[in-house]
């Protein structure tokens, strides 16, 4: 059955869709399929789409006009798009009237039907659009087909609770849900016995983790440090407003749990984060700062930063400024504020003017970037600890890896290395990555 022939997918977006994609993956080789590095010589084309910014949709729709010609060509070639942006009733309405070469539509919560409605659709040579408005079991089991060998990405938990005013995710990706205890931990096995040594652990906000009554986020790190085989643990993406006591004690008591939080702050003005809904103020989030580093002293950090809400004056900005300099952030991933359909912040009136946007997003980059220099300059001549993830592509003598802090370092080696944990003596410390010599 299908033998023969061919997907090809493209992924927007974040971690979250990436893992899809793998599963995606996974039930199409179930099927046959093989995977093509061309997508246009494809016979199934998957775009899994993201709505978080204007951008991402932009490059949907601009990916989407190019298979136009390809299907003009070749009426055999099955255009399929999901994710996030397939929540959205006006998306799928556009898509209907100006894209009609786009076969098959689905969304985040019924992935797991796509082999039936591929093979419907390629049946019936028949459109056909099946997407639902909510999550509802969580569907275990599903077939992946691993980006990385030695690395994982695993579901922890679906959806998002909390309505930040900015933010489209609750609406394209539903309410939270917790997927329970040992499903999670069978996985992670089964992960290891295959290979994986690093597994990071999705969910919008992984601080809302609650696999049943006895198993909060903090309780389940504990009970992944047990596994045997597995190095190294990480997560994404932690909302301060509710990083208990607990997990930060599980960093000194978790030997896997890597000495790094990606804890997006998104302004450091109390008023802006007050009108996104946050619910911290900037003195809650430094509180929580200077609590982890004095339990980890060597925990590293990043971050993410909006730019441009509503209302967000040149004071506001300042506040921002302030925060990344007290901080010091590694890293820190900025956006210019982008109007989501019909989420509240869309509604505000005093949106910020373009150029005043930019200008303040070059400001902060600089900041940003400055820091970021320092702190891996001062990182030369330390050895760190690299699960080293393979060679170069272009360049098959040089391998690449990530600390434990999750700083990208290139070093002279060979494929042997890869999946392993080595010591790695930092040479140099640039903007966005280490370089370094095996010791
Ligand atoms: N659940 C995660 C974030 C998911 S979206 C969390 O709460 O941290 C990733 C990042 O995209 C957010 O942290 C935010 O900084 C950014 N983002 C979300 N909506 C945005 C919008 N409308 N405009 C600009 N940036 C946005
Ligand atoms: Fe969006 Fe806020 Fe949920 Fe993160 S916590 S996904 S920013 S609504
Ligand atoms: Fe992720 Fe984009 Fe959806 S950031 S959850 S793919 S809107």
């Amino acid at each position: 059955m299908n033998k023969g022939r061919t997907y090809h997918i493209t992924t927007f977006g974040c971690q979250m869709n990436e893992h899809d994609s793998e599963a995606l993956a996974g039930m199409l080789e179930e099927l046959g399929f093989s995977e093509s590095p061309e997508r246009n010589s494809a016979d199934v084309a998957i775009i899994n789409t993201c709505s978080v910014r204007e951008n991402a949709d932009k490059r949907f729709f601009g990916t989407l006009g190019q298979l136009k010609k390809i299907k003009k060509e070749n009426p055999d070639f099955t255009v399929c798009v999901c994710g996030c942006m397939m929540q959205q009733q006006h998306i799928i309405d556009s898509i209907k009237t100006k894209y009609p070469w786009v076969d098959l539509i689905f969304g985040t919560h019924n992935i797991h039907q796509f082999p039936q409605l591929l093979q419907n659709v390629m049946a019936e040579r028949e459109k056909l659009v099946k997407v639902w408005e909510d999550g509802g079991e969580i569907v275990e089991g599903l077939p992946t087909k691993r980006l990385y060998k030695h690395k994982a990405f695993v579901n922890i938990m679906y959806g998002c609770n909390n309505f930040c005013t900015y933010c489209i995710v609750p609406y394209t990706r539903g309410r939270e849900r917790s997927r329970k205890p040992e499903d999670i931990l069978e996985e992670v096995r089964r992960l290891v016995r295959d290979g994986v040594r690093e597994v990071t652990l999705l969910g919008q906000n992984v601080n809302s983790y609650q696999g049943d009554e006895n198993t909060d986020f903090a309780d389940l790190i504990y009970m992944l440090n047990e596994v045997e085989g597995l190095l190294r643990i990480r997560f994404m993406t932690s909302h301060p407003k509710d990083l208990s006591d607990k997990l930060i004690q599980a960093y000194r008591d978790c030997q896997k749990l890597c000495n790094y939080i990606h804890l997006p702050v998104q302004s450091g003005s109390r008023r802006i984060l007050a009108r996104m809904n946050r619910r911290y103020t900037k003195e809650d989030y430094l509180e929580l700062i200077g609590k982890l580093r004095q339990a980890v002293p060597q925990i590293t950090i990043s971050t993410d930063i909006i730019v441009g809400f509503p209302g967000e004056t040149e004071e506001d900005f300042e506040e921002t400024l302030d925060l990344v300099r007290t901080v010091r952030y590694d890293s820190a991933f900025t956006f210019l504020y982008s109007i989501r359909k019909g989420t509240p912040a869309a509604q505000y009136a005093d949106q910020i003017p373009e150029d005043v946007k930019h200008h303040r997003f070059n400001r902060l980059v600089e900041t940003v970037n400055s820091i970021s220099a320092e702190k891996n300059a001062a990182y030369e001549g330390r050895v760190e600890q690299v699960l080293v993830e393979g060679t170069s592509k272009t360049d098959s003598n040089t391998c690449s890896g990530r600390t434990e802090g999750f700083k990208l370092i290139n070093f002279p080696g060979n494929s042997e290395m890869a999946g392993k944990l080595i010591d790695v003596k930092v040479t140099a410390g640039k903007t966005f990555s280490l370089e370094g010599e095996v010791l």
